[in-house]
């Protein structure tokens, strides 16, 4: 009797874990699609604004802190990096660093992942 109360402990448990996996993957999807109209789709820039896919993380992650305390200055990412907290620009950085990358152009100042 006891042990049957600890499978379904567990199996609460398992279920329990695995939405919540769920709903973190599909937020940062959410979070993501918001980007691809100017960044394109999975970070791959169509032209105009800078490609995203493969971008290092920390580079990444500089660029956003910078947007939302104006070091860096910008003609819209100041929006749309203020409206993110520290853990979601973490978040999308991992994201964008996992997106392969399919443009060939990158900026001078760009750091990607692998080599260039
Ligand atoms: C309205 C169009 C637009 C949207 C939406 C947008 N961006 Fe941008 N992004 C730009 C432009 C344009 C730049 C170049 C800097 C500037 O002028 O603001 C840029 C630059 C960046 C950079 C710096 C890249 C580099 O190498 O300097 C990052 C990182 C970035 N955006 C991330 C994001 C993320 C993450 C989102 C979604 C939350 C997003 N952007 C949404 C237009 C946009």
């Amino acid at each position: 009797m006891k042990q049957r109360y600890v499978n379904i402990v567990w199996a609460c448990v398992v279920a329990w874990s695995l939405s919540a996996q769920a709903e973190d993957s599909s937020a940062i999807h959410t979070l993501a699609a918001s980007c691809a109209a100017c960044h394109g789709p999975n970070g791959n820039s169509l032209g105009g604004t800078p490609t995203l896919a493969a971008l290092n993380e920390d580079y990444f992650v500089q660029r956003m802190q910078g947007f939302k305390d104006g070091s860096v200055s910008s003609t819209v990412m100041h929006h749309h990096a203020k409206g993110l907290t520290s853990a979601e620009i973490m978040a999308l950085a991992s994201y964008f660093a996992q997106q392969p990358r399919q443009t060939p152009q990158a900026l001078p100042r760009q750091s990607f992942k692998g080599a260039q």
